[in-house]
């Protein structure tokens, strides 16, 4: 996909989870359905939510293949991004120091931080590719607007 037709499909599937979104309080039920749609329209190898747990992220719902549980403080890309409360791009992960490796089809990777009204970090999201070099700024930019619709 092209960096156009990257931004064409963001921008159709963007009013799609606003719809999911409003409306519905329980964060479970839209974390649900914001994988399923992400994955299913983009296309990606696995796209799920870990939880802020006590000094580490919990497994959340997720669409792909299974996956790795708890994640601790600081582990990984997912640790990492729970650290330092800022989306990590990972363009090769087997360049990243530390990467959890759940499948070991996974080449490419964005972590972005998820936060409530208070600005405390609750989750993070975790997309996965079998592809290397897959994310880019454009991404970032389009799925820290969808983490917003999950505050
Ligand atoms: N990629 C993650 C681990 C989770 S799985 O890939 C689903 C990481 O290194 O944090």
């Amino acid at each position: 996909m092209n960096k156009e037709e990257k931004i064409n499909h963001y921008k159709e599937i963007l009013p799609q989870l606003a719809s999911l979104a409003d409306g519905e309080k329980d964060l479970i039920v839209k974390m649900a359905n914001f994988c399923s749609l992400l994955q299913q329209e983009m296309g990606f190898f696995w796209t799920g939510f870990y939880r802020v747990g006590q000094h580490e992220l919990l497994l959340g719902p997720f669409q792909g293949s299974l996956a790795c549980t708890h994640i601790g403080y600081g582990k990984g890309v997912c640790g990492t991004v729970m650290k330092e409360g800022r989306t990590l791009i990972v363009p090769d992960v087997r360049r990243f120091p530390g990467h959890i490796a759940c499948s070991s089809l996974t080449k490419s990777e964005i972590v972005v931080p998820i936060r409530n009204t208070e600005g405390e970090l609750i989750a993070v999201l975790d997309i996965d590719s079998a592809e290397l070099n897959t994310f880019d700024e454009t991404d970032q930019f389009y799925l820290e607007q969808v983490a917003d619709f999950l505050k």
